[in-house]
């Protein structure tokens, strides 16, 4: 087959093959996918090339994202996608759901073995749709099913009118006890402009002003007079460990589920870095996580929890969800297997060493870390101590080549949009083989950044940087990732969707 003379191609595939190299069949797959795709939708094609363009051109410090192999990539990229299969493995709505059966099993039972989990869902389409499940699972485990016992009938669709409006009485008055969105809790811990907000009467944690750090004394006086019917635990933005043991004890204490969303560290979990009272598995009822963060599967969510709570979580169809996403769970099943393996514990050890090497050396270089470090994968840096807002410190860093997000800080007063920090996170730039070392030089680099912007006038958003120290950052980023190429099995493609 003369690739390079199909008239509709872009010739990705060709060029790659054309030299004597061995090509990588994972590579091959990706370049025939994309001169596909050039055929029927050119704009597409190049915007995906130049996502790859900027990826690799980039120091990815996002907290929340990572690079996931091209088997995940590629296992979500057929015609799976096209399958209907509400229900669970062996329980469908659909007809011809056997492979998807096969696929949603073997997803459910790595999650299971790679946590120690009594349970695990493994539809959530993100973790959003994680948290929702485990909210209504547990609403319908301790509120809904001990009417329908009172009532004789667990059928919800045949209560009368009266029984059903007395179950959303009910609902509407359950307590949630959950990190505040501005100490670092997530939107659907209930944040105000989130549903979790208007489906429960939520209470909120801080952090200490003065340490940073979550006090559990001060959680569990608050659960005692809250008396929540969920205590969550979790958070977007919380550099430290948190002991779950402890938070069992006072979810014990005040008789709550304890629910713990692990999106962000599920990664140092299943690696085995949080393990004790670290591990939330072993402490919770219902543990939900994202796929796509330190875990470094496709974008989507899972639920893991004990065996009381199954039946319930197993309904996240119809309660919440519509029909999974076949595809995703065959890229969650690689990912999953992925995570499995000894090498994502080293992964996962060096993901700790490089965040940790990373805020040492902000503070070396006279950046306020919060809480001074970190634990897990993550670090908050002030920014409004060099008078700059989160929001231009991000922009300024963007056009030097390292993207990363800003982030309010506990008690910010430029709020969440303006913010006046920064979150930074190893989980991309670890996959992509960065230590302790570019650790050092990134936090040299950021730094100068930092210190050679300024605000433009009274904008909270313009700023202006000096140029030779913008340059000089550009050449170090360029260094930087010429030296860890990203996916360097796909060969150039990038140049080639130019030349093309
Ligand atoms: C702790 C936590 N939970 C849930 C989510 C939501 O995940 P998704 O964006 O997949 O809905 C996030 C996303 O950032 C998160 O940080």
């Amino acid at each position: 087959m003369n690739l390079s003379r199909a008239p509709r191609l872009a010739g990705y595939l060709a060029r790659a093959t054309a030299d004597a190299t061995p090509v990588d069949p994972a590579a091959v797959a990706q370049l025939a996918a994309l001169d596909h795709l050039f055929g029927h939708a050119p704009s597409i094609a190049a915007a995906i090339v130049a996502e790859l363009r900027d990826q690799r051109a980039t120091l990815k410090l996002i907290a929340s994202e990572n690079f996931s192999s091209l088997a995940v990539q590629l296992a979500q990229a057929n015609w799976l996608t096209d399958k209907y299969a509400e229900g669970f493995p062996g329980h469908r709505f659909y007809a011809g759901c056997d492979n998807v059966d096969a696929i949603e099993a073997e997803a459910v039972k790595l999650a299971c073995d790679l946590f120690g989990a009594e349970h695990a869902y493994v539809q959530p389409h993100s973790g959003a749709d994680a948290n929702l499940v485990a909210f209504l699972a547990i609403l319908a485990a301790r509120v809904e099913a001990p009417l329908a016992r009172e009532l004789g009938q667990t059928d919800v669709a045949k209560w009368s009118r009266d029984d059903w409006d007395r179950l959303r009485r009910a609902f509407g008055g359950q307590r949630l006890l959950a990190l505040d969105y501005y100490a670092g809790g997530h939107l659907t811990h209930g944040y105000r402009h989130n549903l979790s907000s208007r489906l429960f009467d939520v209470h909120t944690y801080g952090v200490d002003p003065a340490t940073g750090l979550i006090d559990l004394e001060a959680v569990r006086e608050q659960a005692m007079r809250v008396r929540p019917l969920i205590l969550l635990a979790g958070y977007s933005a919380y550099p430290r460990r948190i002991d779950f043991a402890r938070m069992r004890a006072i979810a014990d204490e005040v008789g709550a589920v304890l629910m713990v969303d692990m999106a962000h560290f599920a990664g140092l979990v299943a690696g085995k870095v949080f393990t004790g009272t670290d591990d939330p598995v072993a402490h919770a009822d219902l543990v939900t996580t994202t796929t796509h963060k330190t875990l470094r599967g496709p974008r989507g969510g899972l639920v893991l929890c004990r065996k009381a709570f199954a039946e319930h979580v197993d309904r996240g169809c119809p309660m919440i969800l519509g029909g999974p996403l076949p595809h995703v769970m065959a890229a969650k099943a690689v990912a999953l297997r992925e995570a499995s393996a000894p090498s994502f514990r080293d992964y996962a050890r060096r993901v700790v060493e490089n965040a940790q090497a990373l805020a040492a050396a902000c503070q070396g270089e006279g950046l306020h870390v919060v809480t001074g470090g970190t634990d897990n994968h993550l670090l908050l840096v002030d920014v409004g101590r060099l008078g700059l807002t989160g929001r231009q410190a991000e922009a300024a860093l963007r056009t030097c080549g390292i993207t990363l997000n800003r982030n309010a800080l506990p008690g910010d007063p430029q709020g969440p949009w303006y913010t006046s920090g920064l979150r930074l996170g190893t989980p991309a730039l670890t996959t992509r083989g960065l230590g302790v070392a570019e650790m050092a030089a990134i936090a040299r680099v950021v730094t100068r950044v930092l210190r050679a912007t300024r605000p433009d006038g009274d904008s909270r958003a313009k700023y202006l940087l000096a140029p030779e120290a913008a340059a000089g950052a550009r050449a170090a980023v360029a260094e930087m990732t010429g030296a860890f190429p990203l996916y360097p099995e796909l060969g150039d493609v990038a140049a080639e969707s130019s030349n093309s």
